[in-house]
């Protein structure tokens, strides 16, 4: 899609189709006369994501007018402009639509509002069919522009951060949409090098002797079950005068398939872990848009890939492995095989100089059964860093929710056999995870979050297609720019 910031005269625009933002509850003195009919007649009430298209609207050369609902507008944050740009983007593309303009003028128009309106273009016209091979064109919006009164500096900066974390979450959902046979360990570390070619980050892949060398047995535990070797991808980005207290690393959960392991997963379903690689993808596209956007600190990404399969050489329940930390495991359930490659990749973020840890991993489904699949659960060992990534992600309109990690926790991972065990009790599933993840932590301060419930839409959404939802590379890239 070809996006862009502009100026044009909006009753003179030629366009398929223009957008024009109508808010909840006042009625514009200034509205047009065939649109103030429909508003007093109730088929246009300005209701958030509520969308009306309208053909030969006299006074406008567009050839269609969008009125996109805007909701009430003391509600109206760059959350909700995201989603009324994606959804007027799904909304016209399935009209057939190609070209858009957007107009975004009086209160809604500010910085974070422009960038949330180009983010959310680009998010919207994402679609995971990238393997059909039907006959049938498919459907895309090819040109936005986005439409504002000034163009100033802040707005042109603003609206190129938007596109460019759009473009990354894009990048992103493209690799957690592959397929597991496709995006195999290796893979995932091709897409990755590709992206890096030319963007001025550095980029090493670890491989299993090297992984050997280093002693990460939890992550070789896990993928020696597997004919597909592991990967540990590593991309950093080291800006000149960078700040040296801090170094943000920046860990994300590749499991290109889970199966379970030994541990084997039931069958109904077990198509969807597939996905369980989305906290890799959101590290990889992250990492595309630091490297554009530039922040002042240094940042360091870094993705364990394995694939978790019950082969005859897969590990067993009841396997001691000893991490890179020198921390002994014992390996109760091999579908808890997250946190087993998260911990040898945290001890390497440590090893690598990383001041500060955020991870982000499909890690449980019982984060879902806790929160279901609006908020991502947040764990924190640090309550500076707890707000910064909080408020990073209330500008992503990325939903958290603070979950508690506290020491008794860790009595449930108690075993007399090795230093820790790799699975808790019954209950706070997602809770005892996270426990066992902020044992390899040390005193560095560490957010994990777990995204099981929210990096993957079963059902699409008007704002977003089905599949991966790029979630919380958004909050990465906020995390790192403002710092
Ligand atoms: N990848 C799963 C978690 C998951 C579940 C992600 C549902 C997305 C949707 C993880 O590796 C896993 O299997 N966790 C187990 C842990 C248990 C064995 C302690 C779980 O959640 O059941
Ligand atoms: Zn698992
Ligand atoms: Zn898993």
């Amino acid at each position: 899609m070809d996006l862009r910031l502009g100026r044009p005269d909006l009753a003179g625009v030629e366009t398929d189709a223009l957008v024009l933002l109508e808010s909840e509850g006042s009625r514009r003195p200034e509205l047009d006369k065939t649109l103030a009919a429909y508003y007093d007649s109730g088929e246009i009430s300005g209701k958030l994501l509520e969308f009306t298209l309208l053909h030969g609207m006299a006074g406008y050369k567009a050839r269609r007018v969008l009125v996109a609902g805007s909701g009430k507008p003391e509600k109206l944050d760059s959350a909700a402009l995201r989603r009324i740009a994606s959804g007027a983007v799904r909304f016209l593309k399935s009209k057939g639509v190609k070209s858009v303009v957007f107009a975004l003028d009086g209160a809604a128009a500010n910085t974070a509002a422009v960038a949330a309106v180009a983010t959310g273009a680009l998010a919207g016209n994402w679609e995971p069919d990238r393997l059909k091979t039907g006959k049938e064109p498919k459907k895309t919006i090819e040109s936005f522009e986005l439409a504002v009164r000034e163009v100033s500096a802040d707005v042109k900066s603003a609206f190129e951060r938007g596109k460019v974390i759009g473009e990354a979450l894009n990048l992103s959902r493209d690799i957690s949409v592959e397929p597991p046979n496709l995006l195999t360990p290796v893979a995932m570390a091709d897409r990755a090098r590709e992206m890096t070619k030319g963007s001025g980050l550095s980029f090493e892949v670890l491989d299993r002797d090297r992984m050997k060398q280093l002693g990460m047995g939890a992550l070789l535990g896990v993928a020696q079950g597997s004919a597909e070797p592991p990967a540990l991808i590593v991309m950093q980005y080291k800006p000149e005068g960078a700040a040296p207290a801090v170094h943000l690393g920046l860990v994300g959960k590749g499991v290109t398939f889970d199966t379970g392991g030994i541990s084997i997963k039931p069958a109904e379903g077990m198509e969807k872990m597939k996905y369980d690689m989305a906290g890799g993808a959101a590290v990889i596209g992250a990492m595309q848009a630091i490297a554009k956007l530039k922040p002042k600190i240094a940042v360091t990404g870094i993705v364990p890939a394995v694939e978790n399969m019950p082969g005859s050489k897969a590990q067993r329940p009841g396997d001691i492995v000893t991490s890179l930390s020198g921390k002994t495991i014992e390996v109760l359930n091999t579908d808890a095989e997250g946190r087993l490659i998260l911990i040898d990749a945290i001890t390497y973020a440590l090893q690598l100089g990383c001041t500060h840890l955020v991870d982000a991993a499909t890690l449980t489904g019982a984060i879902a059964v806790a929160l279901g699949f609006t908020s991502s659960g947040v764990f924190a060992s640090d309550d500076t860093l707890l707000a910064k990534w909080m408020s990073a992600a209330k500008d992503a309109g990325e939903k958290m929710w603070h979950m508690p990690v506290d020491d008794e926790y860790r009595e449930q991972l108690k075993t007399v056999y090795a230093d820790i065990q790799n699975i808790g009790g019954r209950w706070g599933g997602a809770c005892s995870a996270a426990a066992f993840l902020k044992e390899f932590t040390g005193e560095t301060p560490w957010v994990h979050v777990d995204v099981a419930g929210t990096a993957w839409l079963d059902d699409e959404k008007p704002f977003l297609a089905k599949g991966p939802t790029g979630i919380p590379l958004g909050s990465f890239v906020n995390l790192a720019m403002d710092w």
